[in-house]
């Protein structure tokens, strides 16, 4: 199991000092929530701040781009340094032709479901993802209450894995707290997404030492 901190709910004052925080907690990944204020209402960063977090951290940068066009942008998060990129099937006609350049460059590549988004719409690219992201909330904002649904679809999407024997490993994002993150490893999600959970508590080493002990 990976907790991925998602830097939406840090200061971003003092990112550096935050994520290193969230390192010495235990986090096994640094989560980036790309927003353009076109797919999600909200705007939030871009390379820039993916570089400044590369020198931050040793951790692996997971960019999740809720961004339009997104085609456009992938050599300039893989040049700031991260080395996973989830891209949105509700967002990316052509899809496909994304994670080819993703995997070329040596990049983990993923997709994201919205929670109304059938895994359905994964059937043709499974076999070429490294990861599938579930969204547990609607993407745009930290601190939502997590859909309930959304473990029944990580245990369906994990069944489908297994079926077609594939390795494709499943993340989670929304709403993840010490009460539902047991649950959802045992659904079969292996890196768990957690902002609000992590940061503005406080104390974020002790708030990612709570959620990777409660997952066990
Ligand atoms: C929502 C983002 C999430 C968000 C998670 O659009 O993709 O990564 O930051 O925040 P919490 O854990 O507070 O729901
Ligand atoms: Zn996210």
């Amino acid at each position: 199991m990976i907790l991925a901190p998602s830097i939406l709910s840090a200061d971003f004052g003092r990112l550096a000092e935050e994520v290193s925080r969230a390192e010495r907690g235990g986090a096994g990944m640094v989560h980036a929530d790309v927003m353009d204020g076109h797919f999600v209402p909200n705007l939030t960063l871009g390379p820039a701040v993916v570089r400044a977090l590369r020198r931050a951290t040793s951790l692996p940068i997971d960019a999740h781009l809720m961004i339009e066009n997104a085609d456009r942008y992938l050599d300039g998060f893989i040049d700031a340094g991260a080395s996973w990129i989830s891209l949105h099937v509700e967002a990316l006609p052509h899809l496909q032709r994304a994670l080819a350049h993703l995997r070329g460059r040596g990049v983990r590549a993923g997709v994201a479901v919205n929670p109304s988004t059938p895994l359905s719409s994964l059937d043709e690219v499974l076999p070429e993802l490294d990861y599938v992201l579930v969204m547990s909330v609607n993407p745009g904002f930290g601190g939502q209450s997590f859909l309930p649904a959304s473990l029944d679809k990580v245990r369906r999407l994990a069944a489908t894995i297994r079926q077609r024997g594939l390795r494709t490993q499943i993340e989670v994002d929304g709403g993840v707290d010490a009460a539902n993150v047991r649950a959802l490893v045992d659904a079969g999600a292996e890196i768990l997404v957690a902002g609000s959970a992590v940061f503005g508590q406080g104390d974020p080493e002790a708030a990612v030492r709570r959620l990777v002990e409660a997952a066990r």
